[in-house]
């Protein structure tokens, strides 16, 4: 839970005032640990300022410290930018200046700024008795929350809200501009993301459209793809990548991946061409570039466009040149769960001619089902990029090619991915390495063995290494398994929905 403080919470802590002073830093100390945001309302600034002051000035009195009206100005502005360091500010709206019919404006203005947030997200920290008996949900003492039982500790696949915290200043004021010029289409901020997006990937042109699924529509159709084309693609990817061509009324090829990168086997596309195939469409799966090179020479030597599905891989590198810059066309995604570049932490792992920007932090392990249960019920959230490989889903049957991707059908099987975000605290990174220290799944043969894992040429075949943070490596080492029964026997197979 976050706490929204009242300025006598934090005008006791920042004057340290002896009697008050304790209980409420401790509690912003288990907000912390818990968590919790602690957030001061920008709307109370100047008199946050006033009233610490004022207590500053007490404070010099009682202890017999002469200073001059300078001296206290220019402590107390130190004194409250030291304090606000670790802090959120919360924005002051429009709808929260309204306030001057209510007893106390100030308070209104607090207690009205909490509807933002989610029921039970929040409470406004205060030692305000009248406000606490006026508002008993909504606000505590400190006292009241030290005395609250931790709640479990929750930890997100997917944490907008961590990853905001360092953006926010800037998301707000971006888009209050936006409302306040009001050029919602196409107006200047479009034309400069443009612009920024072609200088950061090197492109010749950048042209931003709805979403992933829709640029990569738009460039079938430029390209004049339709009915009786073949595209060559993977079917160890989301939705989309397949969906577009069958939208245009192409027919995808499936050809089989790499079982280290989960990226199309460019050996294999040859093979699959024919007098239809008018393009090659290859994802850069889970933050990876697939073998551009290679695929860009298969497709030069046969005539053919390439368009990167780099929805996954905006910022990452293949030899020194960026992702979604290294074909005919490249398309991104900004869904809010894809990687962002300038916040995401390098970690080994990719192939030694590319950087990845770790769209999850995806593994293949033998038993994974076994595991994915003992994480579930240790809290860690985990998902699976992607249970089905597209060819062997009821919508590609009548292509007759569920059967010709055993790698892809090997990974559906063994593949799951563990949250990936820069905001990942190095508590929640110890408590996902500790879960899976303690998953030794029985029934395969595997050592874990912990230590620095700096040769990355070992991640290969049945390896399974986590590099979470510098210190901790975890490396389980399976049997191979069988392959897998083919997908009518697999029961509760689903379709591949998992962005
Ligand atoms: C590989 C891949 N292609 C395409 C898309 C579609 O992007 P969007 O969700 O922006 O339509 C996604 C993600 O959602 C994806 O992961």
């Amino acid at each position: 839970m976050d706490l929204l403080l009242d300025i006598n919470v934090a005008v006791n802590i920042c004057a340290k005032r002896p009697a008050y002073y304790q209980d409420a830093d401790l509690a912003l100390a288990k907000c912390r640990q818990e968590g919790g945001r602690l957030w001061l309302y920008a709307g109370s600034v100047q008199t946050l300022e006033y009233v610490t002051r004022d207590a500053l000035k007490h404070t010099f009195k009682a202890e017999g410290q002469p200073i001059t009206a300078r001296q206290l100005h220019y402590h107390t502005r130190q004194v409250l930018k030291t304090f606000a360091e670790d802090k959120q500010w919360l924005a002051a709206l429009a709808a929260e200046g309204a306030v001057f019919d209510s007893e106390d404006p100030e308070d209104e203005q607090l207690i009205r700024a909490l509807d933002r947030f989610g029921p039970g997200t929040i409470k406004l920290l205060t030692r305000d008795r009248d406000l606490c008996d006026q508002y008993p949900e909504r606000t505590i003492t400190p006292a009241a929350y030290l005395a609250q039982p931790a709640p479990p500790r929750r930890l997100d696949f997917i944490d907008l809200a961590a990853q905001q915290q360092h953006l926010r200043p800037q998301l707000e004021r971006n888009l209050h501009r936006v409302l306040h010029h009001g050029q919602y289409i196409l107006g200047p901020e479009v034309r400069e993301l443009e612009a920024r997006l072609a200088a950061y990937t090197g492109g010749r042109h950048s042209i931003t459209v709805a979403s992933g699924t829709e640029a990569l529509l738009i460039s079938l159709m430029a390209l004049g793809i339709g009915p009786g084309d073949e595209v060559i693609t993977t079917p160890f990817t989301f939705v989309a990548t397949a969906e577009v061509i069958v939208l245009v009324g192409a027919t995808p090829v499936f050809v089989d991946i790499e079982p280290d990168t989960g990226n199309i086997d460019a050996r294999l596309i040859e093979a699959k061409l024919s007098p239809r195939t008018k393009a090659i469409m290859p994802v850069s799966l889970y933050g990876q570039p697939a073998d551009l090179d290679a695929i860009n020479a298969i497709a030069a030597r046969h005539g053919l466009p390439v368009i990167e599905d780099a929805a996954q891989s905006f910022g990452a590198t293949y030899k020194g040149r960026q992702s979604g810059n290294l074909s005919t066309l490249g398309c991104t995604s900004f869904f809010p769960s894809k990687p962002c570049p300038s916040v995401a932490k390098p970690l080994p792992w990719p192939q030694p001619d590319r950087t990845s920007v770790f769209a999850q932090y995806t593994l293949r392990v033998p038993d994974r089902d076994a595991l994915l249960a003992r994480l579930q019920t240790a809290g860690i959230p985990t998902a699976v990029h992607y249970p089905v490989p597209l060819n062997e889903q009821p919508a590609y049957a009548h292509l007759g090619c569920t059967d010709c991707t055993p790698v892809a059908r090997q990974m559906a099987c063994e593949v799951m991915s563990l949250t990936m975000h820069p905001a990942l605290s190095e508590a929640d990174q110890d408590r996902i390495v500790a879960s899976l220290q303690a998953s030794r799944i029985p029934g395969a043969d595997r050592d874990l063995a912990f230590g620095s894992c700096r040769n990355l040429s070992e991640l290969v075949g049945n390896h399974v290494c986590l590099l979470l943070n510098e210190s901790v490596t975890i490396r389980l080492r399976s049997r191979p398994t069988p392959a897998p029964p083919p997908p009518e026997a697999r029961p509760g197979s689903m379709p591949t929905m998992t962005r």
